[in-house]
């Protein structure tokens, strides 16, 4: 079984994501991480994450055993990830890693920005996690407070915007909801509503398709 969620920053698929995962007994890739480490590793380089050549010997070089490097969800590396993100033969670079995860025996939850409309078009499930920009500052700036980071919400609010239009509006892969995906906005939800409602279309997607359980 595969599950796809996509979204913008910080609509919580993240969190959703991790706890499908564990309710549903599957392994779970934040693909977000491959783009943050390419850009990590561009501008460790000293490269620039917005030349294609540089990201793309980042992206050929990159190691999987570095994912978990907690480092990565810096506030800068989402900005430069999104620079590296939009060459085309950087995405390409990391499709197959992302496919063959995907396909792995006991199934997937993989959460991104193209996984229902690209990664995995034929996932069992797709679901498109959104939030106003304002809820979504607002809980990032939340996050980076705790994490110790010192952004305005002003500031988070900034870049949030600045993310998703480059997100939506770039050639490869732009940030859509699958035509089949079920929309799943959280604004007014919290963390374990949301997933509650997470797991009801889930299961009902599950019922229709014939799967036990
Ligand atoms: O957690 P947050 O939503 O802030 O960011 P992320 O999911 O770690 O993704 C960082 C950046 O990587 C995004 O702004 C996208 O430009 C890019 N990305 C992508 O293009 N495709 C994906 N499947 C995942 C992330």
């Amino acid at each position: 079984m595969i599950i796809a969620i996509d979204g913008p920053a910080a609509s919580g698929k993240g969190t959703i994501a991790k706890r499908i995962a564990a309710h549903y007994g599957l392994a779970y890739l934040d693909t977000g991480t491959l783009y943050r480490a390419v850009a990590r590793d561009t501008l460790a380089r000293g490269g620039d994450p917005a030349d294609a050549i540089e990201a793309l010997k980042s992206a050929k070089a990159l190691d999987p055993r570095t994912l978990g490097d907690p480092r990565l969800r810096k506030p800068g590396l989402g900005e430069a990830a999104s620079l590296v993100a939009k060459h085309p033969e950087v995405r390409n670079e990391l499709l197959a890693y992302q496919r063959s995860f995907a396909r792995a025996k006991s199934g997937a939850v993989l959460d991104g920005r193209d996984i229902g409309t690209v990664i995995c078009p034929e996932a069992d499930v797709k679901l498109f996690v959104t939030a106003t920009p304002e809820e979504r500052a607002r809980r990032r700036y939340i996050e980076l407070k705790g994490g110790g980071i010192d952004l305005s919400e002003a500031e988070v609010l900034c870049d949030i915007r600045r993310r998703d239009e480059r997100d939506k509006h770039r050639a490869a892969a732009p940030l859509r909801q699958a035509p089949d995906a079920h929309l799943l906005d959280t604004t007014n939800l919290d963390i374990d509503a949301a997933f509650r409602a997470a797991i009801d279309l889930i299961d009902a997607a599950m019922g229709r398709a014939g799967y036990a359980g």
